[in-house]
């Protein structure tokens, strides 16, 4: 693998090898087997590989997160080597790489933003869209990997692809989980070590509530599930919504689920301040 810190570099290698399909995997470090997972897959299914590593200001919209965001290079660098082959690069661009002006652009995703992530993170996916459509702007990718841990990412995703007449086929990777069911996220570094064992919580509240709704409506299985989450010091719940995978529509009864969407029920919880996030697919069968 290479590693490349500017766009030119960065198209002048890809030119060179001309190789296709061009399989690229976005993220902000701190990588973890999620990332690697979504890069063994996209090594399964294209001859070069572009991974980014990219911690993007204008996704933030609280300044200490930005600060606290984990960034761990080397280890970064360290991990890839061991899964990336010889064509495939490593991008990690300044900030004037990807932001030669202030990004001014807006973009509107109807109910996307106004629902669970965007609610609590007002900005939040405008910056996520601004950083992507410049990544694939420079990388020009044929395949776009992304976790479906960011489910709603996943989602605004594919809506700005359909927006932008973008022909990347993005693809959502499983979430990958610690051995207690913990969703592996960049943010689990900065639990410290009890309350990440506590945090076991939250997937077992998941799966809970995804065997519920054979015999419980939408009401009783949120209230459950802000009891369970809430039971456990220095955990409070954001939000628990089960939503349709396309519009995010939540439900407020399970007579609203229709036969052609699929269903997955989205936390967040601020544990000791930390926010994580997961999901769980919830489906009547
Ligand atoms: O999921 C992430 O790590 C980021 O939101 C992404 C997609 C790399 C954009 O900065």
């Amino acid at each position: 693998m290479k590693a490349l810190s500017t766009v030119i570099e960065l198209q002048r290698q890809l030119r060179k090898m001309n190789l296709a399909p061009v399989g690229f995997v976005p993220t902000m470090g701190a990588l973890h087997e999620g990332h690697l997972s979504l890069a063994k897959r996209a090594i399964q299914q294209c001859p070069v590989v572009v991974i980014s590593i990219f911690v993007n200001p204008t996704q933030f919209n609280d300044k200490n997160d930005l600060k606290n965001y984990p960034r761990t290079p080397d280890s970064d660098l360290e991990l890839l080597k061991s899964v990336l082959r010889e064509a495939d690069l490593v991008f990690i661009p300044g900030i004037k790489e990807i932001y030669p002006e202030e990004d001014k652009r807006e973009f509107h995703f109807g109910n996307l933003d106004n629902v669970m992530e965007a609610l609590q993170r007002p900005g939040h996916f405008n910056g996520v869209a601004q950083v992507v459509s410049r990544l694939f702007e420079i990388v020009k990718p044929d395949i776009a990997f992304f976790g479906l841990k960011d489910f709603q990412q996943l989602a605004v995703i594919k809506a700005l692809v359909k927006q932008t007449g973008n022909k990347v086929k993005i693809i959502g990777g499983s979430i990958i989980r610690e051995s207690d069911g913990l969703a592996m996220s960049s943010r689990n570094r900065l639990l410290d070590p009890e309350i990440k064992n506590h945090a076991a919580i939250i997937y077992k509240t998941l799966s809970a509530a995804a065997r519920m709704i054979k015999n419980y409506d939408i009401p009783e299985i949120k209230s459950f599930v802000r009891d369970s989450i809430s039971m456990v010091p220095g955990f409070s719940i954001e939000y628990f919504e089960i939503v349709d995978d396309i519009e995010l529509i939540p439900l407020s009864t399970k007579e609203e689920m229709k036969k052609d969407r699929q269903y997955f029920g989205c936390i967040a919880v601020s544990a000791e301040k930390i926010r994580l996030i997961d999901n769980i697919e919830i489906g009547l069968v």
